[in-house]
């Protein structure tokens, strides 16, 4: 009886073991599913699946990628494709999660290491791998060599991002010269109908979206300046189809965590493959890794979206204000901030900065920053970067009775800082022109009067930590706006032998990541935003060290609308960062209402950059009214859900944007005429993601609905029947709050 139970009892183990999908047999956790049978695994959250296995030579061979399939989905061994034609061998026609540079690759690989005794081949294969909660370890080895490579996949069970990184480890008993190392290749499904996003830019015109299709060959983004650029951001976003839309269609996207030279490759091989290659720029690279040492590259992180490019950037907004930004995964709303570069430049002083405090907190403004020129003998750009010490003249008793006065005004206080930065004319310059980027004997080309502190090198990392420490413990600081105003040149460090010059593209950005985050721990209340002359460090890395960022020096405010746009594609408006200045405006000579700059900046982070000394009392009114209607809405601004509805690119005549919040009980509903044509009224607007059945009060923020509109109504109604805004003019806006009905 007892033996017949028994059996009994196998029999039935043995059938539910056969119904269950093969990968729940196998070691894995609740997101990561490895199959000892077929060597494959899987990773699958929040609609995507990513899939990739050990195929019959032992490489890294990807499967797919996509929308999530059935657990019970085969996903069978891989295999390595044919040779295609005698120039198309294995190696170039067999997808691969991390290339070496050898056996005959063509396409970009992740990793090209010239070994001492001139061998340049290598080939990895898969050692072993190890599952712990959400990360996955894959190790890998040259087929002779001890040069492994240990492969890092996570995956955010909330938004199914993958991060992916390498460690290359020399356990070898010699260096290795590292030419080229990325942080991963994303393979997606082979095609030829795909097109390819992309952010290009300039200084005061940075978050152009680009659109292109992709041909055979390839595309290169990257920056080569030694930080992460206006020119391109390390983002890109791959739709299929013929007419993706911001709703709808495939998107692959990713963004890379990393603020130095970067640069990211995409390919369509000889069979339509495509293939996205990113990490550290191989230009001009070169890193000596000593035996026993090892290299880390930076994450490369990567998404699906089955639903259009909208949900794609809603899904990086939401990963970047849960698992990057420093105060995730809850971060605190942005304070409305007032700014004095655009009223005073250069010129502070503690009246003036005192005079303009009053000013800014009586329209309700929560956090005063002081900008550049309070400090050495910083009377324009061509002295003082270096010299950290308190103008004497311009604060002759310390910074003390201004923050006293700040705080008095019921305001926290920020400061502006430029910390790897020199000029010529400073006293560190004098004492130490070592400490800066050069080629010995060669000239050091200046830019804004200013030289770029070579922060690879201790001593200068220990400079700069030291005088912000100073600042920091000395001074009641709520927040530091971290410039950075110029790019690399003449990238020498000539204190190191010169194979291991080069690492200044390594070292200098690890250095900058090190004192912030040392920094952010001894002062962990302190704020930080990321600046170099508007958005030329906007990146993951920053991000996972700094608060909000500055977009653009361009503070044009219909300017802004498209900055800002582009800048959603990839960042969250909840870092973004955006001023009221003055009109006309400094850059176009643009004339537009009060009313209007504040809607503009309140589509992200709201600022007052303008010299209040020359405002109206009708323009202190309108601005307290929308600071405080921000307040209202600002959570839903910052940390809801943003759905472009009317672009402002391509000559566009209108823009709108709306938010919602993340419990859907309210919508924010922001509304741009750029101006009338031939008569029409303002396009009508269908708002999206609210709750259909829940009933919505709609009040407005500035202007009016048409007369018709109703006070209530239901979701469904106002995504359905949509909603008709009255504005008429050139440079006109109107913003409306949807609060759900008690
Ligand atoms: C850069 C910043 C500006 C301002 C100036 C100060 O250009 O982007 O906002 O801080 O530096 O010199």
């Amino acid at each position: 009886m007892q033996c017949l139970r028994t059996r009994l009892f196998q029999i039935i183990l043995m059938a539910t073991l056969a119904t269950l999908p093969s990968s729940s047999r196998a070691q894995d956790s609740n997101n990561i599913h490895y199959d000892q049978a077929t060597h494959v695994f899987r990773l699958d959250a929040a609609g995507m699946t990513y899939a990739f296995g050990v195929n019959n030579v032992d490489a890294l061979q990807p499967i797919y990628w996509g929308k999530t399939l059935a657990a019970t989905d085969p996903l069978p061994a891989v295999h390595t494709m044919p040779e295609a034609a005698s120039f198309d061998s294995p190696a170039d026609t067999t997808p691969n999660e991390y290339a070496g540079w050898g056996g005959g690759l063509y396409p970009e690989p992740a990793l090209k290491v010239t070994f001492p005794d001139g061998n340049r081949d290598l080939v990895l294969h898969y050692v072993s791998h190890a599952i712990a909660g959400d990360e996955l370890k894959i190790k890998l080895k040259d087929i002779e060599r001890n040069l492994f490579v240990e492969l890092h996949y996570t995956i955010d069970p909330a938004t199914g991002i993958v991060g992916r990184w390498a460690v290359i480890e020399n356990k070898t008993s010699t260096p290795v010269m590292i030419e080229s190392a990325a942080a991963a290749t994303w393979s997606l499904p082979r095609g030829n109908d795909y097109s390819l996003r992309y952010l290009s830019g300039r200084w005061a015109g940075e978050w152009n979206l680009q659109k292109q299709p992709i041909r055979p060959g390839e595309t290169i983004l990257q920056s080569k300046r030694g930080s992460t650029g206006h020119q391109n951001n390390p983002w890109f976003a791959i739709e299929r189809g013929e007419h993706p839309d911001e709703e709808s269609g495939d998107v692959w996207f990713g963004a890379l965590a990393w603020s130095g030279s970067w640069r990211i490759s995409v390919e369509q091989d000889q069979l339509q493959q495509i293939r996205v290659t990113g990490g550290f720029n191989p230009f001009d690279f070169g890193y000596k890794l000593e035996a026993g040492k090892e290299l880390t590259t930076p994450v490369f992180y990567g998404g699906y979206s089955g639903d259009g490019i909208g949900a794609a950037s809603r899904l990086l907004h939401r990963f970047e204000l849960t698992k990057i930004l420093p105060q995730a995964p809850a971060p605190k709303v942005r304070p409305v901030i007032y700014n004095s570069w655009e009223a005073t430049g250069f010129d502070v002083d503690e009246p003036g900065q005192e005079a303009l405090a009053e000013k800014a907190a009586s329209i309700g403004v929560e956090r005063f920053i002081m900008d550049d020129g309070w400090f050495g003998q910083r009377k324009d750009d061509h002295a003082g970067l270096g010299d950290w010490y308190v103008n004497p003249q311009k604060f002759p008793h310390g910074l003390k009775p201004l923050i006293d006065k700040v705080h008095a005004l019921g305001m926290d206080f920020g400061l502006w800082v430029e910390p790897e930065m020199v000029n010529p004319n400073s006293d560190l310059y004098r004492k130490h022109p070592d400490w800066v980027l050069n080629f010995t004997g060669r000239p050091r080309t200046e830019a804004r009067n200013q030289l770029v502190l070579n922060l690879a090198r201790q001593d200068v990392r220990d400079y700069i930590f030291h005088f912000l420490d100073d600042l920091l413990s000395h001074n009641d600081i709520a927040f530091l706006k971290w410039d950075y105003n110029r790019n690399w040149s003449e990238p020498g460090w000539p204190a190191v032998a010169p194979d291991e010059q080069k690492e200044v593209y390594v070292q200098y950005t690890r250095n900058l990541y090190s004192i912030l985050s040392e920094l952010r721990a001894k002062y962990p209340k302190l704020e930080i935003e990321s600046c170099s002359g508007g958005g030329g460090r906007v990146d993951l890395g920053i991000l996972r060290l700094t608060d909000e960022v500055w977009p653009s020096d361009n503070t044009d405010p219909f300017d802004r609308l498209r900055i800002q746009d582009g800048f959603t594609y990839a960042y969250t408006p909840g870092v973004m960062m955006a001023w009221v200045t003055d009109s006309p405006g400094w850059l176009n000579n643009r004339t537009t209402s009060v009313t209007y700059r504040f809607l503009s900046s309140m589509q992200g982070s709201l600022g007052v950059g303008a010299n209040l000394k020359n405002w109206k009392p009708e323009d202190f009114a309108t601005a307290k009214q929308l600071i405080e209607a921000y307040k209202g809405v600002r959570e839903t601004v910052q940390h809801g859900s943003l759905y472009r509805l009317v672009s402002p690119r391509d000559g566009s005549e209108a823009s709108v944007t709306e938010s919602v919040s993340l419990d859907r009980k309210q919508g924010v509903l922001f509304t741009f005429l750029h101006s009338s044509q031939m008569g029409y009224p303002f396009p009508r607007v269908y708002l999206r993601g609210l709750d259909p059945k829940m009933q919505y009060r709609v009040t407005p923020i500035a202007g009016e609905l048409t007369k018709d509109m109703p006070a209530a109504a239901s979701g469904a109604y106002w995504m359905s029947h949509g909603v008709d805004v009255q504005l008429r003019g050139d440079f006109q806006a109107a913003a409306f709050r949807f609060d759900a009905a008690p």
